[in-house]
């Protein structure tokens, strides 16, 4: 994993994810802002405050530029900025965590999925990193699905690990290697070529 300066944009089919802007903040704020997208977040403030957006906006390039993490912005293909994803980063063990929140309008349409699948191959291949894991509260299951149907596996319970608004709250932790992440990725594409083969 190398500094690098110029942060790319992910394509997906529907979506595009791409560095965010200062011209984000009022939909960032707006989005984010709503309570139950807060709720089930670590650290997304409820009510969200004026200028939160601006100054963590303002922090990505510098912390992209150090190697620390890379957040996106999610739009539709041509169209609105709909949520955010991202990976804080560890270069000592090449590991990254992964975050995410879609406003409300959009949930349950695979748009997670779709987004966290793009930014996999980008941890892998792009970051080469060996690991990538993600956690999610107990009472989020919304959150465990897409960790599963992007081939995390979980890998323990943190017990009353956060104080989320002040109630303690049980952490999933859930995983994927590098390794898991190829081999998931080659039983895809056979299973693609057969299709395609009838
Ligand atoms: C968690 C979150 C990011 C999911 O985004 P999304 O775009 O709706 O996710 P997807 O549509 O890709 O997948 C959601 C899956 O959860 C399922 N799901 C939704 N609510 C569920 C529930 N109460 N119980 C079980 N499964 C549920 C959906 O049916 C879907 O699975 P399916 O494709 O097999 O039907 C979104 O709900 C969100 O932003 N929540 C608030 C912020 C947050 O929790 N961030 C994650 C912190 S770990």
């Amino acid at each position: 994993m190398t500094a690098k300066t110029t942060q790319p944009t992910l394509s997906t089919e529907r979506l595009l994810l791409r560095p965010l802007a200062l011209a984000d903040a009022n939909t960032i704020q707006l989005l984010a802002g709503d309570r139950e997208v807060a709720d089930t977040t670590r650290l997304i403030p409820h009510p969200y405050p004026d200028g939160l957006a601006e100054t963590w906006i303002a922090s990505l390039q510098p912390r992209y530029e150090k190697g620390e993490g890379v957040s996106f912005g999610i739009t539709l293909k041509d169209g609105p900025l709909i949520g955010s994803i991202g990976l804080l980063l560890n270069q000592v063990d090449h590991h990254g965590e992964l975050g995410y929140w879609i406003g409300k309008a959009w949930w349950n349409q695979g748009i997670c999925t779709e987004a966290a699948a793009a930014i996999l191959g980008y941890a892998f291949e792009t970051l080469e990193l060996e690991r990538v894991f993600a956690n999610y509260f107990a009472r989020n299951p919304a959150s465990g699905r897409v960790m599963s149907k992007l081939g995390m596996k979980q890998e323990g319970i943190l017990r009353r690990h956060r104080c989320k608004w002040g109630q303690y709250e049980d952490l999933i932790v859930c995983g994927i290697l590098r390794g898991e992440h190829q081999s998931l990725n080659k039983a895809r594409a056979r299973k693609r070529s057969k299709k395609a083969a009838g």
